[in-house]
């Protein structure tokens, strides 16, 4: 079975739907999600979306602000880029129905998160990505050329090499035509051709056992993207988010957004001591790689489970209005904000490398293109600067889609494509061997691979993850295609990126602290 469209988009978020919308505009678009399309990282965001929008701020301030928490590896003509695109696609969303919160006077309720020297972080309440998610979907709904497909599941992209090709380093002789996607309902496998394909398949949090992420995010496109060959970067700075609440077995981890400490809430020891200032003037606005090792570090000198977020000396009413869904969920587990303090423990949350593209979303591999999460782009560096992912998405899925479809008139859909071959297999006769070895991953890589990390650790994390792959290898050549598995097998490709990169950096930068290389790591005087 084939499925054929002009654009074939790999994933239901930000980056996926807002590209969809723009090259529907050209052409038929297949978009593929691999649960509901409204469960998405999108869908959970917070904080909101930063972008210059007054005049007490400035671009340079927003770029400098980028830059400095990048630690010295973000691409300084993209950051220019991406700061200066923002007025222009923040108004996008807002025609295509999102609801920025403004205050009495008109203007934007701009809020503060660490990292940002000024307020400029664009929200609705503390759900911001709910509002962007459901006004996109909203837009596609109603698209007469775009189709999305729920609970497609794709497996693996299909190219092909064309040696004698002109290579450079962003193009490769690798050409793509489309994906595998199991139809996770009918569990049949098709290929879905498209002329250009768009992967938008976000992040990787759940590698760790701890994480802000839906069950989503297993890195299915970074690892896919691996599988076909396309050039890959900066895997090892994984983004811990300082703040998620501390409610052992719940999974995903429900974030306390940042943007509640730029409003005033600081971080306390369980004995109630206030430590952000040993680590970093900013105090507890630093950048979040700093506020996350700080909190590591005084639970491993206290022996404590969590730190306590606190911010009973605000506002109450204030407090409730802008943190609606905060207060909300806090309340029914019997805490209140107003008068309690939340405790709160870093979770995995954002892996700033990937997928290499160019300032047109352009990956080395002809034809795919790549925006949101799954991509490296230059922007974040060593650390991503907070509510700058939501921006990237948006202003890179405009320049693919800008870019495919100057393209389009030239792509032509591949014949001849082989059908998925799975032949020889059966279903796995116990899904405990599965289930195992993801939990087995996910210690390996929050023990070895975490907030802290060392040669070491790194060794053992490469050694383990070994027998895991091979295990999960011949389990996947004997068995019947499922998601499960291919998640799986996903996930270990993305752990075997993230440790080898970590172990090729002999220097501790940004988000990769090693305590073989401890000069970054400094308490303050
Ligand atoms: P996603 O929104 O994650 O979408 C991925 C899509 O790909 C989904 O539709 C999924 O089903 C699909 N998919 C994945 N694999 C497959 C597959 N194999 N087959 C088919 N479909 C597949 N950033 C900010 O800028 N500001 C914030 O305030 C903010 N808050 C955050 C709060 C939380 C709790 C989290 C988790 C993240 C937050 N982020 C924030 C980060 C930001 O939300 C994400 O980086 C961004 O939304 C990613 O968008 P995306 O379109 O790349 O991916
Ligand atoms: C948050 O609201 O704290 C998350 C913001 C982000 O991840 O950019």
């Amino acid at each position: 079975m084939q499925k054929e469209y002009d654009f074939l988009v790999i994933g239901a978020g930000v980056a996926g739907m807002s590209y969809a919308l723009k090259v529907a505009e050209f052409g038929t678009v297949g978009i593929i999600s691999k649960t509901v399309a409204e469960e998405s990282n999108t869908y959970y965001a917070q904080g909101g979306i930063a972008a210059v929008t007054n005049l007490h701020d400035s671009y340079e301030k927003h770029i400098d602000d980028t830059i400095v928490a990048g630690d010295g590896l973000c691409n300084k003509d993209i950051v220019k880029l991406v700061v200066s695109e923002a007025p222009e696609r923040i108004q996008e969303l807002i025609d295509w129905g999102a609801d920025f919160d403004k205050n009495p006077g008109g203007e934007y309720d701009l809020a503060r998160e660490g990292g940002h020297s000024e307020h400029r972080i664009l929200h609705h309440k503390d759900n911001t990505g709910e509002e962007i998610q459901l006004s996109l979907l909203r837009q596609i709904a109603n698209h007469p050329s775009i189709t999305i497909h729920n609970h497609y599941f794709a497996i693996d992209l299909i190219t092909q090499h064309h040696l004698g090709y002109h290579t450079s380093r962003y193009q490769s002789d690798i050409e793509c035509y489309g994906a595998y996607v199991l139809n996770i309902r009918t569990k049949s496998v098709i290929a879905i051709l498209a002329k250009a394909v768009f992967l938008a398949t976000g992040g990787i949090g759940n590698i760790y056992h701890s994480t802000t992420n839906p069950s989503i995010a297993t890195g299915d496109g970074l690892a896919m993207a691996y599988r076909a060959k396309s050039l890959i970067e900066n895997m090892e700075f994984v983004q811990f988010h300082p703040t998620s609440l501390y409610y052992p077995g719940e999974r995903p981890s429900f974030l306390i957004t940042e943007a509640i400490r730029g409003f005033g809430a600081i971080l306390r020891t369980k004995t109630e001591k206030t430590f952000m200032h040993k680590y970093d003037q900013r105090g507890c606005l630093a950048p979040r790689d700093i506020v996350a090792r700080a909190i590591d570090n005084e639970l491993k000198l206290s022996g404590d489970e969590y730190v306590y977020l606190d911010c009973t000396m605000l506002d109450s009413n204030e407090l409730i209005a802008h943190f609606p869904n905060i207060y909300a969920k806090c309340k029914k587990l019997g805490i209140d904000i107003t008068t309690d303090y939340i405790p709160v423990v870093p979770s995995a949350h954002y892996v700033c490398g990937g997928v290499i593209t160019d300032e047109n979303g352009r990956t080395s591999i002809r034809n795919l293109y790549a925006a949101g999460e799954v991509a490296s782009t230059g922007l974040h560096g060593a650390n991503r600067l907070a509510s700058n992912s939501l921006l990237e998405a948006v202003v890179f899925s405009h320049r693919a889609a800008k870019h495919a479809i100057s393209v389009l008139p030239r792509l032509k859909i591949k014949n001849n494509v082989p059908q998925w071959n799975d032949e020889g297999t059966s279903h796995p006769e116990e899904m405990i061997l599965i289930t195992q070895e993801f939990k087995e991953l996910q210690q390996v890589m929050t023990n070895y691979v975490g907030i802290v990390r060392s040669n070491l650790r790194l060794k053992r994390a490469l050694d383990r993850l070994n027998i895991i792959y091979e295990e999960t290898e011949l389990l996947f050549e004997k068995s019947t295609v499922s998601q499960k598995l291919c998640e799986l097998r996903n996930a270990i490709n993305v752990a075997y990126m993230i440790i080898k990169m970590a172990r090729n950096r002999r220097e501790s930068r940004g988000l990769h602290y090693n305590i073989d290389y401890p000069e970054k790591y400094k308490l303050l005087d």
